[in-house]
């Protein structure tokens, strides 16, 4: 029998902003896969032209045709030959300027700048919208892991009641490392950056603003609406000391950077922290770079999306992945399909953080005196705040004066009762310190 003959139409043009990390990935892949995704597409995707900044340093990750080269943004966007802009270069100037200029030329983007995203939705969306243009993040929220596919395809039909996840790399590689080997957090920070997990400024990364940055996307996909991210309660994981992590395993726990979103029906909570969660939950499981997304909906109930969430290949799979499906897309048109509705997103009011309910970790450094405990007791529960487990060591405290420590794990309490009464607490004569505050995931079983 005769071969069938294969159809591929003429290639489609990329302009790649940036080859870091990342940009140095697409291009690795593109060239490596180059036969099974012309098969895929019916179309080769050729990258026509590469921005940066330094062109001297331009072949640091991936040796590439210096012809492509260019520091040019807006020349490269404007290049008749280029479909799909792949915006790779971070920060929300000049990337911002880039996709909406993409846009505005009726190019197809695909980003996987989550900083972006989350603070300017509106903005980039309606821009491709007024365009008539595709935007594509697949890479933007948990690197390799198809959780943005998976949320607006896959459980399209469904409702999204509450997500529980790991989606900085960075900050739970740190974690996972210094929980199993005590090694100090800056080693491990470093070894992150060196594997390229890391943002350009770390701090995103370990002050959580890189995490509230993706829920904000996925609270936006989830629940259509569009979350102010300065509204996300975040803390870091920069806090967390060994003797937490000690602790932690000795009431069978993990200590995890936790996502949390949930839809309250009117109002929703976001928030971002390190958090302990049970040994037992499929969450405290994920170690390393890794990230998992555990969503909780109507229909399907619990479904758990899991993977590297960082990285220069599996980032780059998923931008390679958004640029197959928006050749498909072109086609499609092409041929006379209808693009789909706009979604519509309407404004949510946020829970305040003083109105979360969960359970709270609380470590206090007291002096060696009678009756701490029974003072620690008697203002907690003078705010409503009841105790589940206690625990005293003495001479454990992680600075010298702080001669005894006691452990708290509480119920679920109000977060603004236990805020008020660490508040009273820390003002106690026999408190050496201010007291440790980490939130517990207790609802659901993630
Ligand atoms: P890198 O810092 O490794 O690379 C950024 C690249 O963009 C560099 O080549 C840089 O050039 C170039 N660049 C920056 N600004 C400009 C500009 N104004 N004009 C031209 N080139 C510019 O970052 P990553 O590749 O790690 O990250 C890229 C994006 O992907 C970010 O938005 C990041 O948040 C996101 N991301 C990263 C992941 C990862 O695992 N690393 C995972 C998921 C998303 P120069 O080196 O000369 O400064
Ligand atoms: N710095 C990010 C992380 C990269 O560590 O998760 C992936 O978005």
């Amino acid at each position: 029998m005769p071969t069938p003959e294969r159809r591929t139409t003429k290639p489609i043009g990329v302009a790649l902003l940036g080859l870091g990390n990342v940009g140095g990935g697409v291009v690795k892949l593109l060239r490596d896969n180059a036969a099974a995704i012309e098969a895929r597409l019916g179309a080769q995707i050729e990258v026509r032209a590469i921005v940066v900044r330094d062109p001297d340093k331009a072949d640091r990750v991936i040796e590439i045709d210096r012809a492509l080269l260019t520091t040019d943004l807006d020349a490269a966007i404007a290049r008749p030959d280029i479909g799909i802009v792949c915006e790779l270069i971070g920060g929300t100037t000049d990337a911002k300027h880039v996709v909406l200029a993409a846009l505005a030329a009726g190019k197809h983007v695909v980003t996987a700048n989550k900083a972006l995203l989350a603070e300017h939705w509106a903005e980039v969306f309606g821009a491709a919208e007024r365009a008539g243009a595709d935007l594509y993040y697949e890479a933007a929220v948990c690197g390799g892991v198809p959780i943005i596919r998976a949320l607006r395809e896959g459980l399209a039909s469904d409702r999204v009641e509450a997500l529980h996840g790991i989606v900085n790399g960075t900050s739970n590689y740190i974690l996972s490392t210094m929980a199993a080997s005590r090694r100090p957090f800056t080693d491990i920070l470093r070894e992150a950056q060196a594997l390229g997990y890391a943002e350009a400024d770390p701090r995103l990364d370990i002050g959580g603003g890189d995490a509230a940055h993706k829920l904000a996307v996925l609270a936006n996909l989830c629940f259509g609406t569009t979350v102010d991210v300065a509204a996300i309660a975040t803390d870091g994981i920069d806090a967390i000391e060994p003797i937490d992590l000690d602790y932690a395993e000795r009431f069978g726990y993990v200590i995890k950077p936790l996502a949390i979103a949930r839809d309250h029906g009117g109002a929703i909570e976001a928030r971002v922290h390190p958090a302990l969660v049970p040994a037992s939950w499929l969450l405290a499981r994920v170690a390393g770079a890794k990230n998992a997304v555990y969503v909780n909906s109507y229909a399907l109930g619990p479904s758990m999306y899991y993977g590297a969430g960082a990285g220069m290949l599996p980032t780059a799979m998923a931008v390679v992945s958004d640029m197959i499906e928006i050749g498909r897309n072109m086609f499609a048109r092409a041929a006379g399909a209808p693009r789909p509705p706009a979604r519509v997103a309407t404004p949510r009011a946020m829970v305040p953080l003083a109105e979360i309910r969960t359970r709270y970790y609380l470590r206090f450094g007291v002096a060696d005196q009678p009756g701490v405990l029974g003072q620690l007791m008697t203002v907690l529960g003078a705010h409503g705040v009841s105790i589940a487990q206690v625990v005293q060591d003495t001479g454990r405290g992680a600075e010298p004066e702080e001669k005894v420590t006691v452990v708290v794990l509480t119920h679920t309490a109000r977060e603004g009762d236990v805020r008020a009464a660490l508040a009273e607490i820390e003002h106690l004569a026999v408190v050496r310190a201010p007291p440790r505050v980490i939130r517990i995931a207790s609802e659901g079983s993630p």
